[in-house]
């Protein structure tokens, strides 16, 4: 049985699994049931400044390949999920990655001095959204400095705590806009967000089905926008990257190891294959290793990339 630790930016996970951050909430019991079935790290649900109802219902959509989302970032607000992050560090040893964003460039920083309070192993800073961004006006992570900037401001106040970058793969010329992040100051890049968005109508209402009209699509379907976007950033930076974006089976991490990714998010596919999903791509992982004569997932990372 080959191991498979690994080190994100000095945090060290006990395998490359991470929960992806949305499916399961921002509660401390649910990241803790992610651990309990082998999860390398667990992030939660991005918060704001503000607890926030988000888009009515529908929110959520399965489609072929996945499911659309536009949940809107439904959140009970930076001070409750820094508690929730304080009762997670009291019961489990594995790193817990918070999510934040923010209405504003300010506000981004205003929410990192809150739940960096509460010391998660990991920050990751969601600039990326693709539900909200008419309504805060800017599409911060499709505009390069504006993501520079909100890196900057987050670096500056989380201090020790490494930050990454959660990028969308809508944004031009991802490799640079990574490149733009690490110089100012990211520890990692987290890529992709979902994807789109799309829209499904109702042939019978012929109405769209989400209430938000339009939501980001996740699952199977985006995986290989997941791997090229991994594959251009890894190219570009020197910071870890976690891959998200469609990872069901281990040929998919795999495939987001061998682009460049130091670890794996998994978000969709625990909807769609259970709460197994890290164990069974773990076990995935290892025995591939093992039977192609490597010592760890150090021998593989970015492979794709040797040219
Ligand atoms: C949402 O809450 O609408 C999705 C969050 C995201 O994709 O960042």
């Amino acid at each position: 049985m080959v191991e498979l630790p690994v080190t994100l930016a000095g945090i060290k996970l006990h395998n490359p699994t991470v929960l992806a951050s949305g499916i399961l909430g921002v509660s401390a019991s649910s990241a803790a049931l992610a651990v309990a079935h082998g999860a390398g790290a667990v992030t939660l649900k991005s918060c704001g400044a503000e607890p926030r109802l988000g888009h009515r219902g529908p929110t959520i959509l399965p489609v072929p390949g996945g499911l659309l989302n536009a949940v809107g970032l439904s959140n009970p607000g930076a001070a409750a999920v820094a508690h929730e992050i304080r009762d997670f560090r009291g019961r489990c040893e594995v790193p817990l990655v918070a999510s934040i964003f923010g209405r504003t460039e300010a506000e981004f920083g205003e929410v990192a001095a809150i739940i960096c309070d509460a010391h998660p192993a990991l920050l990751e800073v969601n600039v990326s959204c693709p539900n909200v961004s008419s309504e805060f006006g800017t599409p911060f992570g499709l505009d390069h400095d504006a993501t520079a900037r909100i890196t900057r401001i987050v670096k500056d106040i989380a201090g020790t705590i490494p930050v990454f970058i959660k990028l969308s793969p809508q944004a031009h010329n991802i490799g640079s806009l990574a490149r733009r992040c690490q110089d100012a100051g990211a520890d990692g890049i987290t890529a992709i967000n979902s994807v789109g968005p799309g829209m499904a109508i109702d042939v019978y209402t012929r109405r769209p089905i989400l209430s938000n009209l339009s939501g980001g699509l996740s699952g199977r379907a985006v995986l290989p926008v997941a791997v090229r976007c991994v594959y251009e950033i890894a190219q570009n930076v020197s910071i870890p990257i976690i891959g998200t974006g469609g990872i069901t089976t281990p040929e998919d991490a795999l495939q987001m190891i061998l682009a460049g990714a130091t670890a794996v998010g998994i978000g969709t596919g625990v909807h769609s294959t259970g709460i197994s999903i890290f164990q069974e791509v773990c076990r995935g992982l290892s025995e591939y290793l093992e039977e192609s004569g490597f010592t760890g997932l150090d021998d593989i990372r970015g492979a794709a990339n040797d040219r």
